[in-house]
């Protein structure tokens, strides 16, 4: 199959960043929002984007009016309907990605490939809501996309090999490099990303150190561009904590327990928006303003 529309579902941080580098290696592009304000925000966000490139040189003006060129933002599921392959990165909420999997499954064409963005859900759980069970795969970006260079694609027992070798196709030509894994929570990257996080949140609590101290050890001492805390606040402290009770739930290991102390910081926005959560628009104040009186 040659790919020649995508389709992104969702225009916050991460959904943004797709159809950014979608659009950008050369693909028609529509990325679909339930509201204007919030399709115009993450539009502009790929605008700003485009033009640090710009700045940078490393891409020209025709190349960034040319990528905006094959972009087009929409508030409507029909215009997803002739897209060859959908990438889902809505809200982390399984009960509305399965309504959403279920009502574009009606309107795009039945070949089409349906890959979610999602960092912890079972990729199994969003495809039962649909007919496609073959063609149905997760690809994880990483934060900031258009820098970040991995794509995690996840299989599942009834993903076709076909379509899983496409997926590493397309992965590549949008500048990005692959990774195959399965259907495990956190697959590769949160799997040993996050325990390492409430690692740190584990260390400030028992005096291990400070914030300051424990992020400048992974930096200097590691080589890691970001200290766990920079990272936390980087990521989203919810956004983490709502990752890691997932995988306490799957997998039952102390290492993705929650730190007491996120539960303090993380508090109630976690339950009293359930389920409507928009991580994006929801920040806390970073970590370290609210970690003084530790
Ligand atoms: N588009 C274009 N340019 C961008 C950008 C974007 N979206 N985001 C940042 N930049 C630019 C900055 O403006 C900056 O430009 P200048 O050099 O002109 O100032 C440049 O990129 C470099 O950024 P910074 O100087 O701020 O910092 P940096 O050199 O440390 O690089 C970084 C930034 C790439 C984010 C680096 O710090 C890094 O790799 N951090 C770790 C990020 C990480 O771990 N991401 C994964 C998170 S986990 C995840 O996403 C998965 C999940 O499920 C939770």
């Amino acid at each position: 199959m040659v790919i020649k529309k995508v389709g992104v579902l969702g225009c916050g941080l991460m959904g943004s960043g797709i159809a950014q580098v979608s659009a950008g290696a050369g693909y028609s592009t529509v990325v679909k929002e339930i509201a204007d304000d919030f399709l115009k925000k993450g539009l502009s966000s790929i605008e700003k984007s485009l033009g640090k490139f710009v700045e940078k040189g490393t891409i020209t003006r025709d190349q960034r009016a040319e990528t905006l060129g094959r972009l087009k933002g929409t508030t409507k599921f029909e215009d997803l309907g002739d897209c060859y392959i959908v990438i889902e990165a809505i809200t982390e909420n399984l009960q509305l990605k399965r309504e959403t999997y279920a009502t574009i499954d009606k309107i795009v064409k039945p070949l089409a490939i349906f890959a979610s963005n999602t960092s912890s859900l079972a990729i199994t759980e969003m495809m039962t809501a649909t007919k496609r069970v073959d063609r149905f795969i997760g690809m994880h970006f990483f934060n900031p996309v258009p820098l970040m260079k991995l794509v995690e694609v996840v299989g599942t027992i009834t993903t076709s090999k076909e379509i899983l070798d496409e997926a590493m196709k397309f992965a590549a030509s949008l500048g990005k490099v692959p990774i195959r894994t399965s259907d495990r929570s956190g697959f590769v990257v949160n799997r040993l990303l996050v325990p390492y996080l409430l690692d740190a949140i584990r260390a400030l609590e028992e005096g291990v150190g400070s914030v300051e101290d424990i992020d400048r050890g992974m930096r200097l001492g590691c080589g890691y561009p970001m200290g766990p805390f920079t990272l936390l606040d980087f990521v989203g402290l919810e956004t983490t904590y709502y990752i890691a009770n997932i995988m306490f739930e799957e997998f039952r290991e102390k290492r993705f327990a929650r730190p007491r102390c996120s539960n303090v910081l993380c508090w109630p926005v976690i339950t009293e928006k359930k389920p409507a959560v928009d991580f994006t628009t929801t920040r806390t104040p970073p970590i370290r303003n609210r970690c003084i009186k530790l």
